[in-house]
């Protein structure tokens, strides 16, 4: 295997593109396509070797299947929008092709967070002996991998996960989201989310904050949010009683939220303006800066990790294992801050990881849906902080994080 197509040449998807031409001993070939050819051209000149490139709307099955049937890849990469997951994870099927994304599927008209349109595939996968390897991304991605090596290597029982997300960077632009602005804000407006002693429970959006100390940043507030890989986590990681998502955001990202939600321009819902419907989250989205211009003068850093608690040797252990990354070096490397960098780097590991032979079905199946942590951890952390995102354990005291876990959920 040496074939890879990736869909989507947005912000993520350029620093996926860009990675894999540079590394050209695994991937021999390597094919770009998006809604717009115009966005494959830009980020074709920004690759350190050719790629090729083809226009494609990915909601269109057959549009897929058809340039599937062309370029032959081994694999495809879903770095387009989570709407995609679905048509992409057909037309992978009918050209026999394995598939790879960063974000759970989500039907246009219901943010909710859930794998539940995607596990089902699970049998038709399986029959044709293909993969689909489902949130390769950092968070879901990089953090469910070091559950699994948490898991593996580090603890005999873990109790509780805190994954704990800050972007402590500066892009100097009044209010702008890191991430595609439309998915972003649907994240966050949802009702939070944790799981605990084996049941959910919701909280009113943004409603528990702590102040976490993040390695080289130091406390910063950070909100309870619900987020995708807790739902595979908490099946995926045996004995676990607790499970949370922590994210920073600035009083100005807070203050601007507020205002959007509060005259209603985050509804997903279709409002009519002068006879036609216009849903007011898609306007927003065109509005804002999109996330692949933010790169230049971004300064700061991103410090996402995970914190277990748990046992090993039957002594009680408190250990976390994070990554740092400089917008600056993001940008440096490819034009992209550091967000979409650590979102755009773990995929291209995950295919190594398949091209090479070190991540194949568990459990002796012959394919099948997968979430990453399902997948064998040691191969992709020996690799992934040779492409720029090192990680690093350190074991830590319940003081180090009071306020982190004095809060009572
Ligand atoms: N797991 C993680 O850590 C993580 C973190 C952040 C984001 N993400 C995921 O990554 C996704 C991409 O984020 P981003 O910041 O790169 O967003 P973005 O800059 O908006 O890029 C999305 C790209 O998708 C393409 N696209 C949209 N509809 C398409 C269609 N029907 N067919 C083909 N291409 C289509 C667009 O193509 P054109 O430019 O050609 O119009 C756009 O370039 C996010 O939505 C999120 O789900 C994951």
């Amino acid at each position: 295997m040496d074939n890879v197509l990736i869909i989507g040449a947005g912000a993520a998807g350029s620093v996926t593109a860009q990675k894999c031409a540079m590394n050209r001993d695994v991937f021999k070939k390597v094919h770009l396509a998006s809604r717009r050819i115009e966005s494959c051209e830009k980020v074709a000149k920004q690759c350190k070797t050719k790629i090729d490139i083809s226009q494609v709307d990915a909601d269109n099955v057959a549009a897929t299947v058809k340039l599937l049937k062309k370029v032959k890849p081994d694999l495809v990469i879903n770095m387009a929008l989570p709407y995609q997951d679905l048509p992409i994870m057909d037309a992978c099927l009918e050209a026999g092709v394995h598939y790879m994304d960063t974000a759970n599927y989500e039907p246009r008209d219901e943010a909710k967070f859930t794998y539940k349109y995607q596990w089902p595939y699970h049998k038709k996968y399986k029959d044709k002996g293909l993969m689909a390897i489902l949130g390769c991304g950092f968070d879901p991605g990089q953090s469910n991998i070091y559950c699994a090596y948490a898991q593996e290597f580090l603890f005999d029982e873990i109790d509780t996960i805190d994954i704990i997300d800050c972007n402590d960077g500066s892009h100097g632009k009044s209010f702008a989201t890191n991430f595609n602005p439309e998915i972003n804000l649907r994240e966050v407006t949802q009702r939070g989310k944790y799981w605990k002693d084996g049941k959910w429970i919701e909280i009113d959006p943004l409603t528990i904050s702590a102040m976490i100390d993040y390695p080289e940043v130091g406390p910063r507030k950070s909100y309870l949010i619900y987020h995708e890989e807790e739902e595979s986590l908490v099946k995926n990681i045996k004995g676990l009683k607790q499970i949370r998502f922590w994210m920073t955001f600035s009083d100005n990202y807070i203050k601007h939220l507020d205002v959007l939600q509060s005259v209603g321009m985050t509804r997903i819902d279709p409002v009519m303006y002068k006879g036609n419907p216009v849903i007011p989250m898609e306007f927003l989205k065109e509005l804002l800066p999109p996330p692949s211009s933010l790169g230049k003068g971004y300064t700061g850093k991103t410090s996402i990790g995970v914190i277990f608690r748990g046992r090993k040797n039957g002594k009680a252990k408190t250990t976390m294992i994070y990554n740092v990354c400089h917008h600056e070096q993001a940008y440096k490397e490819t034009g992209a801050q550091a967000v979409s960098y650590t979102t755009g780097v773990p995929p291209v590991v995950g295919a190594m990881m398949l091209f090479k032979g070190a991540w194949t079905p568990p459990g002796g199946q012959k394919g099948g849906v997968f979430n990453v942590e399902q997948l064998p951890s040691k191969p992709f952390m020996d690799e992934i902080g040779k492409q720029g995102l090192p990680w690093h354990v350190k074991d830590i005291k319940i003081s180090d994080q009071k306020e982190l876990f004095a809060v009572k959920t």
